[in-house]
């Protein structure tokens, strides 16, 4: 219990001094070790029938940054961060529910029943490939962006979402199929400069209280 009231504290910390950073210091390489670490943390976000249906394409080779970087609309943090983080969504993440689930049947997290149901509504859920399909995806892969940048926070490093680049350029130039939809971008690394400051609505401007008053 003193452990978690005391992570509390840091917790709060990190969501306070996190802000998107533009500038990196491109001397600095964060390890695929840690990177791994980083997006482990990020898939322990919750998602729909926890079907994780998020993908990650990581760029660190400078080379490929280099290529990235028109299609992310010149912009200097897709050269300058230690890698970029292309979150994808799969509109075939159904294809992993006997992994997942078996895998919870067998740890005695889930009976044998339970994923007999959940599977049948899954595969009923994903066969129509509708658009609220694609957008219960994309919250799904926007926890674990947002889960991402913070444990990346944590550990000192600094980031920036981006959805300023060309999604279907990025597809076809690194070879990634239909299947998966283009989330975001995320740089990740060593800031070189501060992030500028940036505002936040009050809370009365962006909250109903049990009822809908009116236009906010
Ligand atoms: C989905 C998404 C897309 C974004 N795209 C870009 C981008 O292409 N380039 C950029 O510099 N910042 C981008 N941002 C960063 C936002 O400008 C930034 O989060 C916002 O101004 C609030 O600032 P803060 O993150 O420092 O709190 C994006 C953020 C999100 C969540």
């Amino acid at each position: 219990m003193s452990k978690l009231v005391h992570q509390e504290a840091v917790f709060a910390d990190v969501i306070r001094d996190r802000h998107s950073v533009r500038k990196y210091d491109p001397s600095f390489k964060i390890s695929r070790e840690e990177l791994t670490e980083l997006l482990t943390e990020a898939t322990l976000a919750p998602s729909g029938a926890n079907i994780q249906p998020w993908r990650f394409f990581v760029i660190d080779e400078p080379s490929l940054k280099q290529v990235l970087l028109p299609i992310a609309f010149n912009q200097e943090q897709v050269v300058q961060a230690s890698a970029v983080i292309a979150v994808l969504a799969d509109t075939q993440a159904d294809s992993k529910v006997d992994q997942i689930y078996g895998a919870a049947v067998e740890a005695g997290y889930m009976t044998e029943q339970a994923k007999e149901t959940l599977t049948a509504n899954i595969r009923r859920h994903y066969a129509d490939a509708s658009a609220e399909v694609v957008s219960s995806l994309m919250v799904d892969c926007g926890l674990a962006s947002m889960q991402l940048m913070l444990a990346a926070k944590a550990r000192g490093y600094d980031t920036v979402a981006m959805g300023g680049y060309n999604k279907q350029a990025f597809q076809e130039t690194f070879g990634i199929p239909d299947r998966y939809k283009s989330v975001m971008l995320i740089a990740v690394g060593k800031a070189a400069q501060q992030a500028h400051a940036t505002v936040r609505l009050p809370i009365e401007d962006v909250t109903f209280w049990n009822e809908y008053t009116g236009e906010k």
